[in-house]
C-alpha cells in the first residue's frame, strides 16, 4: 500500500509528492521541523512540539502555513489515510517558494507544509536491554541549536562519525569541555546519590519534548533532577548516563569513548524513567 503524504493544501501518494527546486528549504535549509510520536492513535504531547514549533518559527521570523488548530487535523488526516496508530509524524515549513535570493522573500510569499508519517513500534524494555555506545565531538554547530530549523549539517556529520565509530550517538562538547546534547537527542548523566543531571535550556540545545516530560516524571518519582552542565570527565565517570528523544524515549549508554559507564550495563535510574515513560504514553494516550 503506497504511503500518503501531505503538501501544500493536497494529500499525494508520498512516491508523487513533490518539492519546487526553488523551495528555500532546499535551497537554503530554510525551514524548521518537528517530529512526533503517535501512540494509540494519539499525537504523544502534541501541545508541547506546537508550542516549539512556533518558538522556531518566530526564532526565524518565519510565518506558520496555517492557523494552529489546523496543524493537528491534518495531521489525524495523514495518520487515517495511512492507517497509522503507532509510529511517527514528520513535520516541516520552510519559507516557501521564491527566485534564490539570501534576503526573504517578499511578504505575500506562502511558508511550504509538508506533513509525512510513518509506522513504527514504539521502543520497547527489549530495545535498551544492551544499552548503546556514544562518541563525542567538538560542539560545531550554528549558536542557535534551540531552534529546531532542518539546518542540520553538522549533527549529521557528527551521526555519521558515530556510525563509522560503531556507537549510536554522538555528544557535542563544547569549548569549556562540557557536554551540550546529541546530535538528535538530549544527554543524560547520573551521579553519586543517584542524582540526574541534565544540561540547563538555553540557546545552546534543543529543548527536548523527551526531556521536559522526563524530568517531571522524574520529580514525580522522587528522583533528584539537576539541570547543571556537565563535564565530558564528569560523564566518563558517571555512574550512568543515557540519552533521551521522540523516537528512541529513554536509550541507556553503556560506553563513552570506549570507557565503559557504570558496570557497562543498562542502570537502574535510566531503566526506571524508561518504564515511567511507557506508563506515561500509555496513560496520556488512553481513552477517547
Ligand atoms: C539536537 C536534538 N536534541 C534533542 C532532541 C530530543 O528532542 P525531543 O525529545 O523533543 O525529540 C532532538 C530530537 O530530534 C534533537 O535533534
Amino acid at each position: 500500500m503506497s504511503r500518503i503524504a501531505y503538501t501544500n493544501g493536497q494529500y499525494v501518494r508520498q512516491a508523487d509528492a513533490m518539492v519546487n527546486i526553488e523551495d528555500r528549504g532546499y535551497q537554503f535549509a530554510d525551514g524548521v521541523y518537528e517530529v512526533i510520536a503517535v501512540a494509540n492513535g494519539r499525537l504523544v504531547d502534541g501541545e508541547q512540539h506546537f508550542d516549539r514549533l512556533e518558538r522556531s518559527l518566530e526564532g526565524l521570523r518565519m510565518d506558520p502555513p496555517c492557523g494552529r488548530h489546523i496543524l493537528p487535523l491534518i495531521i489525524m488526516q495523514v495518520l487515517r489515510r495511512n492507517h497509522i496508530v503507532q509510529g511517527f509524524i514528520y513535520l516541516q515549513i520552510t519559507r516557501g517558494v521564491a527566485p534564490r535570493n539570501f534576503a526573504f522573500p517578499p511578504p505575500d510569499t506562502a511558508s511550504s507544509l509538508v506533513v509525512i508519517a510513518g509506522r513504527k513500534n514504539l521502543p520497547a524494555s527489549l530495545d535498551m536491554a544492551q544499552g548503546v555506545k556514544i562518541v563525542t565531538v567538538p560542539e560545531t554547530r550554528w549558536s542557535r541549536p534551540d531552534i529546531k530549523t532542518v539546518s542540520l549539517l553538522a549533527s549529521v556529520l557528527a551521526k555519521q562519525e558515530a556510525i563509522d565509530r560503531g556507537a549510536y550517538e554522538a555528544w557535542f562538547v563544547d569549548k569549556a569541555g562540557t557536554i551540550t546534547e546529541g546530535a538528535s537527542s538530549n544527554a543524560w548523566i547520573v551521579v553519586d546519590g543517584k542524582e540526574i543531571v541534565t544540561r540547563p535550556l538555553g540557546q545552546d540545545i534543543l529543548a527536548g519534548i523527551t526531556r521536559q516530560t522526563l524530568i517531571s516524571l522524574a520529580r514525580e518519582s522522587n528522583l533528584k533532577v539537576t539541570e547543571r552542565p556537565f563535564s565530558i570527565n564528569e560523564a566518563l565517570a558517571a555512574k550512568e548516563a543515557f540519552v533521551t528523544s521522540t523516537t528512541a524515549f529513554v536509550m541507556p549508554v553503556v560506553a563513552i569513548d570506549d570507557t565503559q559507564i557504570g558496570d557497562g550495563k543498562p542502570g537502574d535510574v535510566a531503566i526506571q524513567l524508561f518504564d515511567a515513560y511507557r506508563r506515561y504514553i500509555d496513560q496520556a494516550t488512553d481513552g477517547l
